[in-house]
């Protein structure tokens, strides 16, 4: 493939140790975009946002810190901080969908107002200080995908370095195909590159993407990456797929049993779980289900194993 492929933010999946792991056993990811950090008018990031930013443990892959809030200000002093910290280029999140989020008119939420989502960008560039890029990561509306035209003429008036777009509207959440028709609006005489998002889970579609629409320069995967995080990754036989599979999801759960409780690291691999068993043939649904009752360390690395030593893979066609 000659275009790059970026790893989406995962918020709760993706964190440092998930990153620094793929990036060991996969590499080959162009950029990993780092889920969000929160900025308020307290003005300090959290224990959990300084760790999710930090880049220390490998300097030489390209990283993206997320922002998500609706204040310039806030927003300014995290932009500034985080170009401090090394990073060039800072993202602004515009399509999470969660209630809370959108309540407070974050995320997706800005784009319920577009007069107020041209002020805050139009803050935003102006108050940029040392050479930060902006890049912004965005639904398409919040009820109807008609409401695109106008968000799209505030975006071009922007010197965005990318912009990433999640071709759904905050109503349709992940589900469904993504609005093909809005890419190529965006793609035609685009100021910025535009990078497609969504429902982009193989290789495969990630090809398809890249005929359907040459212009595009890159694409971004998240859930595809998860449920088969060699997706992109050089071609291995199966025995061989199978052993570093085993390895990378085992290093995963140490990496998180070295920082959480058993409870909490239990459930953050049934999250992986829950994307990974997509590459699995699992006829009856026996192994899942083990899988999902597993409550302790033992009983989800047995469980785990039987998975890796009994089911056939399958090709992700699909995931919900
Ligand atoms: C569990 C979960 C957490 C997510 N966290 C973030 C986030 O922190 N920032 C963001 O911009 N998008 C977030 N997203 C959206 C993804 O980055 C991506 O846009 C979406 O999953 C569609 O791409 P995909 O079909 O390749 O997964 C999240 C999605 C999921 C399922």
């Amino acid at each position: 493939m000659s275009m790059q492929v970026f790893f989406a933010p995962l918020e709760g999946i993706t964190d440092r140790d998930y990153r620094k792991l793929h990036r060991a056993y996969y590499p080959g990811i162009d950029r990993y975009y780092i889920p969000f950090i929160s900025p308020t008018q307290d003005r300090i990031l959290t224990p959990r946002e300084a760790r999710m930013v930090d880049n220390s443990f490998c300097p030489d892959v390209v990283q993206i810190p997320q922002i998500m809030s609706k204040n310039a200000g806030d927003s300014l002093w995290s932009i500034h901080l985080l170009r401090e910290m090394g990073y060039s280029e800072i993202n602004l999140n515009f399509g999470c969908p969660s209630g809370t989020v959108t309540g407070k008119g974050k995320g997706a939420g800005m784009l319920r107002d577009v007069d107020a989502l041209d002020r805050y960008l139009d803050e935003i560039f102006n108050g940029l200080e040392s050479g930060e890029r902006i890049s912004v990561k965005s639904r398409i509306g919040f009820a109807a995908p008609e409401e695109y035209d106008d968000i799209l003429k505030v975006y071009r008036r922007y010197p965005f370095c990318a912009v990433i777009l999640h071709a759904r509207t905050k109503t349709e959440l992940y589900r469904g195909d993504i609005h093909k028709e809005a890419l190529a609006q965006t793609l035609q005489d685009a100021p910025w590159p535009v990078c497609p998002n969504g429902n982009i889970f193989t290789k495969k579609d990630a090809e398809a993407m890249q005929n359907a629409f040459p212009a595009i320069g890159a694409v971004m995967m998240g859930r595809g990456l998860i449920a088969d995080p060699a997706a992109l990754a050089r071609e291995e036989d199966e025995t061989a797929r199978r052993v570093r599979l085993t390895q990378f999801t085992n290093d995963l759960f140490d990496a998180h049993l070295a920082r959480l409780d058993v409870r909490n690291a239990v459930a953050y691999m049934k999250d992986i779980w829950f994307y990974q068993m997509h590459r699995f043939y699992d006829e009856t649904g026996k192994y899942a289900k083990r899988l999902r009752k597993a409550t302790d360390v033992t009983e989800f690395r047995a469980a785990y194993r039987a998975v890796l030593e009994d089911l056939p893979f399958t090709e992700v066609e699909t995931i919900s």
